[in-house]
């Protein structure tokens, strides 16, 4: 399942909920990578592909006609599609990146079940909404399940042989984790052995699981660089993040399991979680009440748009890592090992000041916020910045949607989903 055992010619999909999805959308190019390009709208309704060749490699695309798109320029996701169909485990299914992955997944040809215990949280029915756009592909198959439930992996990994592995589901959310510490160590601690374990066991060929911004703690020096040292986690969340990494290395070290960890910055857009900052003002801001806006604004943050993450995370599954022949123990560097064993972040690259967001959250839903400003809250980290060099040098891949677009994508969402 390495990339040279992929197709040499391979269709691609489009990924964008802006497109007319489905067969008629397919474009062709002879490479592997997942290609990104931006289209733009004609007066005529018609579209214009901006990008003709594939970023990685320069491969032409053969672009195909599309539909009329009710959307001025955007950017799509094309998949690479495995002739040889994937099966991939991802937990996490039924929450917001995991559900994106899956259909991301999907859309390129390989199977998926989806794991997810549907934990009250939040929303359950948003869960569960998720899920209803999963089941109705062909090619996914749901199983309700806890990560921390020690008998239950082992069957599942008997039964289905995955390919892969991509270990989204955990106790998430950073201020939750000052009141309800067990959460975290039940499902991030607990349940990550259990995957490292049935991954183990199993010969899954590679194990991509979420890390988290967050590890970076006290650091202050900017960008956060997975070259740094991350030893000052300043919550139980990024203390179980970073956790995850030093038990992913022990796995790759003494069983030569393949893993990458994958410090996710502010992720945002359609679909999203509703305890994060961009649902609640949106929330708040419509029923006219007052947003809490901590550190009095003074926060910045490298808010990453869904897409993107969804297609760092498949560019990622797809390269397994190798060990790094240049690591030194003299000069440890934390992202790589000689183990195959690698950490990537996957930022925007570009922070946002918290009351530009604001501003332009506004500008898109027509109102004014009624804004109350309050300290630093404990636990949390003033900015956040990401350096994606590895990133771009491994996979070929940044990610670049701009804070307005997705903002205008995500408030559309919010108001088609509430009916508000
Ligand atoms: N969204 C972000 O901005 C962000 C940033 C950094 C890291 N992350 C990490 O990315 C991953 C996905 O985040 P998300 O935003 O999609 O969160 P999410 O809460 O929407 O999704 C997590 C899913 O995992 C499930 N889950 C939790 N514990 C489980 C368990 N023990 N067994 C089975 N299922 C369980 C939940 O029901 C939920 O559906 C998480 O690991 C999170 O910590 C997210």
């Amino acid at each position: 399942m390495n990339q040279a055992s992929r197709a040499t010619s391979v269709p691609g999909f489009f990924n964008s909920s802006c497109l007319n999805g489905g067969q008629d959308d397919i474009a062709t190019y002879d490479c592997v990578h997942s290609v990104t390009t931006r289209i733009a709208m004609d007066a005529g309704g018609g579209i214009e592909f901006l990008d003709d060749a594939c970023q990685t490699c320069s491969v032409p695309i053969r672009h195909p006609t599309i539909g009329l798109n009710e959307c001025a320029l955007f950017c799509a996701v094309i998949y690479a599609r495995s002739d040889q169909q994937m099966k991939y485990l991802v937990t996490g299914a039924a929450g917001f990146i995991g559900m994106n992955v899956s259909l991301a997944l999907l859309e390129r040809g390989d199977s998926v079940v989806g794991f997810d215990n549907l934990n009250p949280y939040y929303s359950v029915e948003l869960k569960h909404s998720r899920l209803n756009r999963l089941v109705a592909k062909s090619g996914f198959h749901f199983e309700e399940g806890d990560l921390a439930d020690r008998e239950r992996l082992p069957t599942l990994f008997a039964r289905e042989k995955f390919d892969a592995v991509i270990n989204l589901a955990a106790q998430a959310g950073v201020r939750y984790s000052l009141t309800n510490p067990h959460a975290y160590v039940d499902s991030n601690l607990v349940g990550f052995v259990n995957v490292l374990e049935a991954c183990r066991h199993h010969e899954v060929k590679h194990l991509t699981y979420a890390s988290s911004s967050s590890v970076y703690g006290a650091n202050t020096e900017m960008p956060f660089s997975v070259h740094h040292n991350v030893d000052h986690p300043l919550s139980l969340y990024a203390a179980t993040k970073k956790a995850n990494e030093l038990m992913a290395h022990t796995y790759s070290h003494l069983y030569r399991l393949p893993t990458t960890g994958l410090r996710f910055f502010t992720v945002y857009g359609p679909w999203g979680r509703p305890d994060m900052a961009l649902w609640l003002f949106t929330k708040a801001i419509l029923a006219g009440e007052p947003i809490d806006i901590f550190n009095n604004g003074q926060m910045r943050r490298d808010f990453t748009y869904i897409d993107d993450i969804v297609q760092g995370i498949i560019r990622v599954s797809d390269r397994i890592p190798a060990g790094n022949p240049d690591w030194s123990s003299e000069h440890p560097d934390p992202s790589s090992s000689r183990a195959p064993y690698r950490i990537y972040n996957i930022g925007n690259n570009q922070p946002v000041e918290l009351m530009h967001l604001i501003e332009t959250l506004e500008r898109n839903l027509g109102k004014t916020a009624v804004k109350n400003f309050l300290p630093m809250q404990p636990g949390d980290v003033p900015a956040t910045f990401a350096d994606v060099d590895d990133l771009i040098r491994d996979v070929g891949f940044k990610p670049s949607t701009p804070i307005e677009l997705g903002i205008e994508r995500f408030v559309r969402w919010y108001r088609e989903y509430h009916k508000c």
